[in-house]
C-alpha cells in the first residue's frame, strides 16, 4: 500500500474500506494515512482484537462483522475497497463473483478497488518435496 496509495486521485477525506481486515492491519494503516476506514471480517474474535489495537493507538475505525460474499449493494460508497488475500479465501466462483458486484455497487464512481491475490504459474511450482518432522515422524 505505501507503493500504491500516494498514486491514488483522491478527494480530501477519502473513504476506505477493507474487506477480510483480520486484526485490522490494512484498515489501520488506512486510518492512519488519513481515510476514514472501516473494515470487514466474519471472524468475531479477530474483530474484538482490531478495535482493541485501534483504541490503543487512538484511531477512529468502523470495525464489523460482515461478510463479503453477502455486502449488501445499498449503503454507503467508498473511495477506495481494499481485497488483500480476502477474496483469494472464497472458494466459489459465484461467491467472488457476488464479491466483485457488490465492490462495484459500494465504490464511487472514480473510487479504487485494490486487490492483492496469488496465481498459480506452472513454471513456478517446486518439486514435490516430503517434509518429515525428526522428532515424531510426522509427513
Ligand atoms: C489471509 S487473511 C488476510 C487478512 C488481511 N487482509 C491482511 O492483509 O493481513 C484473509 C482474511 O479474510 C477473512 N475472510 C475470508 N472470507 C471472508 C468473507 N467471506 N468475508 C469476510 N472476511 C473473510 C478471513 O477470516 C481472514 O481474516
Amino acid at each position: 500500500m505505501d507503493l500504491v496509495i500516494p498514486r491514488l486521485c483522491l478527494t480530501s477525506n477519502p473513504s476506505a474500506l477493507e474487506l477480510g481486515t483480520a486484526v485490522g492491519p490494512g484498515a489501520l494503516y488506512l486510518a492512519r494515512h488519513g481515510f476514514a476506514t472501516t473494515g470487514w471480517e466474519v471472524i468475531s474474535e479477530a474483530i474484538d482484537q482490531s478495535r482493541r489495537i485501534a483504541e490503543a493507538e487512538g484511531l477512529s475505525v468502523t470495525f464489523e462483522k460482515v461478510d463479503a460474499t453477502q455486502i449488501p449493494h445499498a449503503g454507503d460508497a467508498f473511495d477506495l475497497i481494499v481485497d488483500t488475500y480476502c477474496s483469494t479465501h472464497v472458494v466459489f466462483d459465484h461467491e467472488r463473483s457476488r464479491i466483485v458486484y457488490s465492490v462495484r455497487a459500494r465504490l464511487k464512481p472514480d473510487g479504487y478497488f485494490l486487490i492483492t491475490s496469488s496465481v498459480y504459474e506452472s513454471s513456478r511450482r517446486l518439486p514435490y518435496k516430503k517434509v518429515v518432522d525428526d522428532r515424531n515422524g510426522t509427513v
